[in-house]
């Protein structure tokens, strides 16, 4: 066995050094995570009034907007300045082909536009995708079974347009049917709205991770699974062919969804194009956090930046996550 000074003697590299105080620690921080870097969902059902507590997701509302506007306010306050809304929809108006996500009288888009008015520096962002408006539950139009990609397209062209109209800020498009960048691009290019960025959730994978978000919105599709339209958990190169698509097809930003199952993903879409990366930190991922220091096994307030740290460290530019408002309470305190 070697001696102390023996040791001493051999050893030039010693990585603790730049670990030895905080100031040295700071100074050469890799990666860095603000407010700035984050995207606020919110869930918006019709009414006045209302505040209902999704009992998978602890701490998130579903709000009608008289109290959503004070939430926003509150969060504003905070520093977030980015937010994506989705929709509570009563089950009457639900239908086979989502007819209710474009109508005139939509309580989402009217919603969409008193916020925007109220909040014009904010960014606003919205979900595109038949489920939480469908009576099967399904992302696109569902027949014998089978979930029809063309014939969904044309409805998801109205709902962003409209969503475009009501004066959303970005088009997020979360049902992963072929070609529905394209197409929506087109629409919203064909009815003036040039400057309505698309984020894509181009590489959505078929996770159980989603289970507090189909709670939330009621959504669970009624026959069979996501599996035709959303991605494989084992597959990573089809990532590749879906953000190339997207970036074709004219996409602003690529979303990999879930977050933290998905890093190498994350990484890889990052190390592979040049358009912004952002990631969905999804419900089932932030539940499993909760859960665990509601019971005392792992420090929230640890752990929670943590795993936000670790998904801007493999590459995501922003970050939607339900950690969102704590994290920026934590900023201010
Ligand atoms: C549906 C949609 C889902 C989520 C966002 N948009 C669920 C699904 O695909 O079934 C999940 C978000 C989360 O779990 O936080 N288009």
């Amino acid at each position: 066995m070697l001696l102390l000074f023996e040791v001493q003697e051999i050893m030039n590299i010693r990585p603790r050094r730049n670990r030895k105080n905080t100031v040295i620690r700071d100074m050469i921080q890799e990666t860095h995570l603000s407010v700035d870097h984050l995207i606020y969902p919110l869930f918006l059902m019709d009414g006045d009034n209302h505040k209902r507590e999704i009992d998978s997701l602890p701490g998130n509302y579903r709000w009608s907007l008289d109290l959503l506007m004070k939430e926003i306010s509150e969060c504003v306050n905070l520093g977030i300045r980015s937010f994506v809304l989705f929709p509570v929809i009563d089950e009457s108006l639900k239908d086979n082909i989502g007819t209710y996500s474009y109508a005139e009288d939509n309580f989402y888009l009217k919603a969409i536009y008193s916020i925007k008015s109220t909040f014009p520096e904010i960014m606003l962002m919205s979900d595109v995708a038949l489920d939480p408006y469908s009576s099967d539950g399904h992302d696109g139009i569902v027949k014998n079974g089978k979930i029809l990609n063309d014939e969904t397209l044309p409805i998801l062209a109205k709902m962003s347009v409209a969503q475009a109209q009501a004066g959303i800020d970005i088009i997020g498009p979360s049902d992963m049917m072929d070609g529905r960048i394209g197409y929506i691009r087109k629409a919203l290019n064909e009815n003036g709205f040039t400057d309505t960025n698309i984020m894509s959730y181009s590489a959505k994978y078929a996770s159980a991770f989603y289970g507090p978000f189909r709670d939330a919105l009621d959504s669970v599709p009624k026959i069979g699974d996501k599996k035709t339209y959303q991605m494989n958990p084992a597959n990573k190169r089809e990532a590749m062919i879906e953000a190339e698509l997207d970036i074709k097809e004219g996409a602003d930003a690529l979303m990999v969804k879930p977050a933290i199952c998905y890093l190498d993903v994350i990484h890889q879409l990052k190390m592979s194009f040049h358009l912004p990366i952002t990631a969905y930190n999804v419900s089932g991922e932030c539940a499993m956090l909760y859960a665990a220091a509601r019971n005392g096994w792992l420090d929230y307030n640890l752990a929670m930046p943590e795993m936000l740290i670790s998904i801007k460290r493999a590459g995501a530019d922003g970050i939607l996550t339900y950690f969102a408002k704590d994290f920026a309470k934590m900023m201010n305190s």
